[in-house]
């Protein structure tokens, strides 16, 4: 009477047994179970309810003030217990908590799924595959890791993922964009400071190394670190303890780092823009994120995937993507990678009025775009190879490089500067088309050919 006259739906059962088919028939949201029963006893029936479903909330009715009977329901799963004789008030109040916590906790399962979901990698090509088993080895371990990659091909995903399935993924994954935070702030985002240690600091800072303790801390564009930052991120590094500013106390932290970078540091080290020593630290395991250039298979995949998502986030209709669109989608040259792909998914998915993607829906150039495979000069490979364009380059330039390379900067010049004239005459020196297959912007391309001296041919 107390639960009908709130406006609860209520069932009643007469036994254990009946009790436990009615709730698997009418999976009622929360069950009032008495202890004393006749046949099979509450406890014996709360221990049943939970291991069937573990999330099904039960609160339990003692007779006679038994308190060891209640600790042992809590313990065997109860929420809680009511005492009899049963007071209305009591019986209301508790129920509605109880129903509020397990929506809560419905709602909770629902987020952690949808964010699972999120930071899901989809795709199965080679390429990719053998990045998940690198992730795969990494993630057990302390072992600092050093992604490397274009822009938008994945990599902070794949920091996520190590972490997630690290030992440490019950405590933080703290990161930090090292080319978006001022060079004058980098210090005390990084180590914290103590009030008053400069102009500015109000207040106490702890630092994203003190943060992510016991956690993992993501050094994203670590290549834009100024020489400065760099040199204590390796004092950080090798003594595993940090200063905040303006204290002289040192502080212990325990952190995995995973770095990250879309520049080549091995250049930048020849350019005398990175530490070597901070290179080898972090380099422990380098996984190379592929571009999708290199990776089409899993286009297919990542768009239906983006377009499963875009539908959701944005209460729109699931739409379907004809398999004639999907097939240009995947010759297309995705400069922007991933990124590029799911914005372009996301704008089908909005734009589209009708059920299914279609060829005729997305934009021109997506449309009538072929495939090229672009594939860098391997000057490695180049010296096998003699009808390669790299190769023509280093003994015989046209009078404008040295004859003999000495050294890996001038090779790869060399080997650079003979592959634009080949693609150059290949393409009947267009430029922009030029540009375009070799996927660099067309600026780029007449800095090069400045640099190089490299002027358009005049034959037959
Ligand atoms: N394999 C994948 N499956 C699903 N989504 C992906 C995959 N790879 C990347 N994404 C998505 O593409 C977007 C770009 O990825 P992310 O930010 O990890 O790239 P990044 O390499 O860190 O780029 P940047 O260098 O620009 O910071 C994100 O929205 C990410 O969720
Ligand atoms: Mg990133």
């Amino acid at each position: 009477m107390i639960l009908e006259y709130e406006g609860y739906q209520f069932m009643g059962a007469v036994s254990g047994q009946d009790g436990l088919a009615a709730i698997q028939r009418e999976r009622p949201d929360a069950v009032l179970l008495d202890i004393k029963m006749p046949g099979m006893d509450g406890m014996e029936v709360l221990r049943k309810l939970h291991a069937l479903d573990e999330s099904l909330p039960i609160i339990m009715i003692s007779g006679h003030g038994s308190t060891a009977t209640t600790v042992d329901a809590i313990k065997s799963g109860a929420v809680d217990y009511f005492e009899k004789p049963l007071s209305t008030e009591r019986v209301i109040v508790t129920l509605r908590n109880v129903l509020k916590q397990s929506e809560l906790s419905a709602e909770n399962r629902d987020l952690k799924l949808a964010m699972e979901s999120r930071y899901e990698i989809v795709g199965q090509s080679p390429a990719l595959r053998s990045v998940l088993e690198s992730v795969q080895r990494a993630s057990p371990t302390n072992a600092t890791v050093l992604l490397l990659g274009e822009s938008g091909v994945g990599k902070e995903l794949v920091a996520r993922t190590i972490h997630r399935n690290s030992p440490r993924s019950g405590q933080r994954f703290v990161q930090v964009n090292c080319a978006a935070i001022p060079e004058e702030l980098i210090e005390s985002e990084l180590f914290g400071h103590e009030k008053g240690s400069f102009t500015g600091a109000t207040e106490k800072q702890v630092g994203k190394f003190e943060q992510a303790d016991r956690g993992t801390i993501f050094l994203d564009e670590v290549g834009d670190m100024s020489q400065k930052t760099q040199a204590k991120v390796l004092r950080v590094l090798q003594e595993q303890e940090v200063e905040r500013l303006g204290s002289a106390r040192t502080i212990k932290v325990d952190v995995r780092v995973i770095a990250a970078t879309n520049k080549n540091l091995e250049e930048a080290i020849e350019r005398g823009e990175f530490r070597e020593d901070l290179y080898f630290r972090l380099n422990v395991i380098p996984i190379i994120v592929p571009p999708l250039r290199e990776r089409r298979e899993d286009i297919p995949r990542l768009v239906q995937h983006f377009a499963k998502r875009t539908a959701e986030e944005h209460n729109l209709k699931p739409k379907r993507f004809e398999s004639s669109a999907l097939e240009a989608l995947s010759r297309y040259r995705w400069r922007g990678n991933i990124r590029e792909l799911r914005n372009a998914v996301e704008r089908l998915m909005i734009m589209t009025p009708a059920d299914a993607v279609r060829v005729e829906d997305l934009p021109a150039d997506m449309r009538n775009s072929e495939s090229s495979p672009v594939r860098m000069p391997i000057p490695a490979a180049a010296a096998t190879a003699p009808e390669s364009a790299a190769a023509n380059a280093v003994p015989k330039s046209d009078g404008q490089q040295p004859a003999g390379a000495g050294t890996l900067r001038e090779f790869k010049d060399a080997a650079e500067r003979a592959y634009l004239v080949q693609k150059l005459r290949e393409n009947n020196w267009n430029i922009s088309k030029t540009a375009e297959i070799i996927d660099t912007p067309r600026s780029n391309l007449y800095k090069k050919l400045e640099q190089y001296g490299i002027k358009q041919e005049v034959d037959g």
